[in-house]
């Protein structure tokens, strides 16, 4: 399915990142029958944050995975879970979705001429994130409900009709997921300390503490990180510890009641030494503004993971000088509605170069 991807153009030594996959072939449940389909995904920037480190006394590093082609790090999953269904002979795929997983599903689907139908919660997932199933041609479905439902429906299709569920119940998609892992401990050298993430219906974290596993078992980090995963108040499940008929949240994206690796994602926090907790709508707020304010432009939902780094550091928690990574897991530009919401409205000037100075304050 796709042409071999050479490690470096000719005549320079800049190597070409290749996707999920082929970096990570060795670990991938992939054989040379398996066609790969990827758009380049993973590789994602591991960005230092001085404004976070300077407030925590911590040393804070953002895992930007809202760089990945569709803008989240479910393209690290679908990569996987499109090309295990392609080998198997699949045409069609589905999946249920707060916006991100249709998103990517909608794309690998396309890039591996399959059928993606997608069904999300009526009204409650992110513009960018719809627009992006439709032009990539998925047959979206919106359902009057939640994603809880949504996912049970797409279940029960998955077991009685010729199509293949691809949401993180699906192994391969925590397979590609790992990936992130990987990379962190590549690009840092060595695991952090600890590693705070969003929380929705569990996948990632489940993904990310088996890579780090991984990589310890392996002789490829010295040490584990203590796993910190934050839900949002209103769709707290794992927090209180009983399902969340209404979930509700501003970070549409973790707005699941339900969530699919509940047992995982607590077994990563005990066997961390970790925790899963619950951030405010305001905190999350709160931390989407001042990392965009840093230069950064993560989805609500992300947002999740700082707001819950400022509560360990106000709760006591932090050790000066530890080494701390926190995901943001989607992009922004998903849903501007909210940046928009919070900002000035843009001044409007005629068209005079000393009008401009004066706007900006020059002169
Ligand atoms: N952050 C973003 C931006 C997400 O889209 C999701 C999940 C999460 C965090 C939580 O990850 O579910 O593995 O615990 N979005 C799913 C979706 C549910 O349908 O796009 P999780």
């Amino acid at each position: 399915m796709s042409a071999t991807i050479p490690d470096a153009p000719a005549g320079t030594t800049s190597r070409i990142w290749r996707g999920v996959i082929e970096e990570y072939r060795g670990r991938m449940p992939v054989t040379e029958a398996t066609p790969v389909v990827t758009l380049r995904e993973g590789g994602t920037p591991l960005i230092h944050s001085e404004v976070l480190s300077e407030l925590t006394g911590c040393e804070v590093h953002l895992k930007f995975d809202g760089s990945n082609p569709t803008g989240s790090f479910k393209d690290r999953g679908m990569t996987m879970a499109i090309s295990k269904a392609k080998e198997a002979g699949a045409e069609a795929v589905i999946c249920a979705s707060t916006g991100n997983t249709s998103a990517s599903a909608a794309a690998y689907a396309a890039k591996a001429s399959m059928t993606a139908g997608v069904i999300v919660p009526k009204g409650k997932i992110a513009m960018g994130k719809l627009a992006q199933a439709l032009v990539h041609g998925a047959k979206v479905i919106q359902v009057e409900g939640n994603f809880d439902q949504a996912l049970t429906i797409c279940r029960e299709l998955a077991d009685q009709y010729p199509v293949e569920l691809v949401n993180s119940v699906n192994p391969y998609r925590i397979d590609g997921q790992r990936s992130a892992a990987f990379e962190v401990v590549d690009q840092l050298g060595r695991a952090p300390d600890v590693h705070v993430m969003p929380v929705g219906n569990a996948g990632n974290i489940t993904a990310y503490w088996s890579g780090y596993q991984e990589y310890h078992r392996d002789g490829l980090a010295d040490s584990l990180p203590v796993m910190r995963g934050y839900q949002a108040a209103g769709s707290a499940p794992i927090v209180q510890g009983a399902v969340v008929d209404k979930p509700q949240t501003i970070a549409t994206a973790i707005r699941i009641g339900n969530p699919a690796s509940w047992d995982r994602a607590v077994a990563a926090a005990r066997d961390s030494g970790g925790s899963i907790r619950a951030v405010t709508d305001r905190q999350i707020l709160s931390a989407f503004r001042r990392v965009a304010r840093a230069g950064v432009f993560a989805e609500m939902a992300s947002a999740a993971s700082v707001a819950g780094l400022l509560e360990l550091h106000e709760a006591g928690e932090l050790e000066p000088g530890q080494t701390v990574v926190c995901v943001l897991t989607g992009h922004g530009l998903k849903d501007p509605e909210w940046a928009i919401s919070g900002a000035a409205e843009p001044m409007t000037i005629p068209a005079d170069v000393r009008v401009a100075a004066e706007a900006l304050e020059l002169i």
